[in-house]
């Protein structure tokens, strides 16, 4: 890949998602756009980016993105964050919903990614909230993605590394066709709402505000701005007292943020904010 095609990608990549690619990140952006190379029949890095500057790009913008964006994710990552939130976010909240008569707890995954995160949340709140009116927004910038998170279908390998018991409560095992395939319950999949929603653009399409916030591996692809940014416009999301989590890679130190951190990669939004 050439200088100016790096940069016209890399420059292309950041105005879409914000994503930060640095000069480290040329051989993985040049092995990664050759999926989307054979999936166009193009011959040339050179020729792609003339397919992007033409008219009618934005399909294949969204497939830049997707190829570009790391998904990778798993059931109960950092297990330390469904602790707190079985063991002291939940129960917390709860109480505080009873007293001052909220109409239901709510969870956002932010960049949830194939819907292993919303779901180890539904799996937990089922269990620590059981006749508790909860629900879980999941949102994420990449359309293919979410189909997949949608459709909550897991091949048995990273599911049988769930405990038995989790396994049986929250699955369907599939068969015939579907062997080898779990599906999440239709219990758990009804209560988590997936939208497509770039977290640095515009709006979210929510009215009410969330008592806990995941947003987790996708600020380290960010610059600092970025990232300021970003940890603004959660706060603005949360109750006063709800909890953000990010991923134990992502501290907030080094950024401006009016959160209090409660334990390792979980801030708490101050009930006078
Ligand atoms: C590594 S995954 C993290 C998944 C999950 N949160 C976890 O911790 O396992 C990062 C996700 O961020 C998404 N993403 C990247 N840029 C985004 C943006 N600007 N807005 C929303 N989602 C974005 C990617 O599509 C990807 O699914």
């Amino acid at each position: 890949m050439r200088d100016n095609e790096f940069e016209f990608i890399r420059g292309l990549v950041y105005e879409r998602s914000r994503i930060s690619l640095g000069p480290d990140k040329r051989e993985l952006v040049s092995a990664r756009l050759g999926k989307r190379l054979r999936a166009t029949n193009l011959a040339s890095v050179g020729d792609y980016c003339r397919l992007l500057q033409s008219e009618n790009a934005d399909e294949e913008l969204s497939h830049l993105i997707d190829v570009i964006s790391t998904n990778h994710t798993f059931f109960f990552r950092e297990e330390a964050h469904f602790d707190f939130l079985r063991d002291v976010a939940a129960p917390e909240m709860a109480a505080r919903a009873r007293a001052e008569h909220w109409a239901q707890f709510r969870v956002w995954s932010a960049a949830c990614s194939s819907g292993e995160e919303p779901y180890s949340i539904a799996m937990t709140l089922a269990e620590c909230l059981p006749q508790w009116p909860w629900e879980i927004a999941a949102t994420d910038i990449s359309h293919r993605i979410l189909a997949k998170a949608q459709a909550g279908i897991y091949r048995e390998e990273p599911v049988g590394k769930l405990p038995p018991a989790t396994i049986k409560a929250c699955f369907q095992r599939g068969f015939g066709p579907q062997e080898g395939n779990y599906r999440v319950r239709h219990e758990l999949r009804e209560r988590v709402h997936f939208h497509q929603l770039n977290l640095l653009e515009g709006e979210p399409p929510f009215r009410e505000p969330f008592q806990v916030i995941f947003c987790r591996n996708v600020m380290i692809y960010f610059d600092r701005a970025t990232q300021e940014e970003l940890v603004d416009r959660l706060t603005r999301r949360l109750v006063p007292g709800g909890y953000l989590f990010v991923g134990h890679a992502e501290s907030l130190t080094n950024l401006r943020h009016g959160l209090k951190l409660i334990r390792p990669a979980i801030y708490q939004r101050p009930t006078g904010a």
